[in-house]
């Protein structure tokens, strides 16, 4: 290999491993990539029906500052739990934020009035 092409191959690898984003505070995605949270965020404001600044300072996802994030940690737990423990019969579907939310952050928990 010619010294500047492995010169060049050395930077775009320093590059690449010095810009690579590392998510600084997970307490329950542990060993998915930021790549991956990134696209479970997608699916989960898609089932709440918001914006990523509902639970998130976008300078800084790392922080707990939004009440939402706290809760939105523990539906995920719960999420989680209940496929692991109930949603765990012979060709079960996996439920996720959007099962119950279906695109609205808050739920329709009571039946329609009658007329
Ligand atoms: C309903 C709330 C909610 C929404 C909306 C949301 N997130 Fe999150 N996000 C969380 C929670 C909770 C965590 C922490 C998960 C954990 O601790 O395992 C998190 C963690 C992250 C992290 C990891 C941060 C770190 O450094 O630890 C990134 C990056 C992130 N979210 C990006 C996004 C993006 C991009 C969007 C919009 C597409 C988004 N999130 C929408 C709740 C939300
Ligand atoms: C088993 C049903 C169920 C599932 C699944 C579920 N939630 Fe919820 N969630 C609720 C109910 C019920 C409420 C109370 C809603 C209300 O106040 O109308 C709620 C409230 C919330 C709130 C607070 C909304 C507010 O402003 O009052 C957030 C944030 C939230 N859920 C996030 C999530 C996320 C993120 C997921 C997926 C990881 C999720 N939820 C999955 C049932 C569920």
């Amino acid at each position: 290999m010619s010294k500047a092409l492995s010169t060049i191959l050395f930077l775009a690898i320093l590059t690449t491993s010095l810009f690579a984003e590392e998510p600084k505070n997970i307490k329950l995605l542990k060993g998915m990539s930021y790549d991956e949270i990134k696209l479970f965020m997608k699916q989960v404001s898609t089932g709440l029906g918001v914006k990523c600044q509902e639970c998130h300072n976008t300078k800084n996802f790392s922080s707990d500052e939004k009440e939402d994030k706290k809760i939105a940690l523990e539906m995920m737990k719960m999420v989680q739990g209940l496929n692991a423990n109930v949603f765990n019969y012979k060709d079960a579907p996996k439920i996720t934020c959007y099962t119950c939310h279906a695109g609205n952050k808050k739920t329709t928990n009571e039946p329609p009035k009658k007329q």
